[in-house]
């Protein structure tokens, strides 16, 4: 199949620590890299966004594994499209938490997503949501 992205959003289980979610990242980037995809996961508020992209029956296969995680629930899909090139190609899984401490205050709760009501801290529009990950990818890749 053609490549392809696809989005999601979750809520992390209760018990869920930073230590759990770097855990989670290392394994899925060596099983990414493995099956060539790329991507990023974002935590917040006790929420993920993550956006995989990809080769799309692997995606898809990947996506169906990750949703029965129990690590987290309320799994919901929001944008799974064709796209002309990958957008995380250098990372196969990253993880950026945007309650740390240590990062800068305008990357904490992306302005945009304070006036967004259709979801309790990101965005359930693909669009927002989109730009908000490549954004922390680009401020990632400026602190170095
Ligand atoms: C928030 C979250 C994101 C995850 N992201 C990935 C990922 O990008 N790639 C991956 O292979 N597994 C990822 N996992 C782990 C999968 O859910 C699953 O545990 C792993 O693929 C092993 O699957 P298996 O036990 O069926 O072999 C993620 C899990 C969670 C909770």
């Amino acid at each position: 199949m053609a490549l392809c992205q696809l989005l999601y959003l979750s809520r992390a289980s209760e018990k869920m620590s930073m230590r759990d979610a770097m855990a989670i990242v290392d394994a899925a980037s060596t099983h990414n890299a493995q099956r060539g995809l790329t991507g990023l996961l974002c935590y917040g508020g006790g929420y993920f966004l993550q956006v995989l992209e990809g080769d799309g029956d692997v995606v898809s296969d990947t996506f169906c594994r990750i949703a029965r995680d129990e690590r987290h629930h309320g799994v919901r899909l929001i944008d799974f499209s064709l796209i002309q090139a990958r957008r995380f190609e250098d990372w196969s899984m990253r993880l950026i938490n945007l309650d740390d401490p240590n990062l800068p205050e305008e990357s904490h709760r992306p302005e945009k997503f304070r006036f967004d009501r259709t979801h309790p801290f990101f965005s359930t529009d693909p669009q927002v949501a989109f730009w908000m990950l490549y954004d922390q990818k680009m401020q990632a890749l400026a602190k170095g």
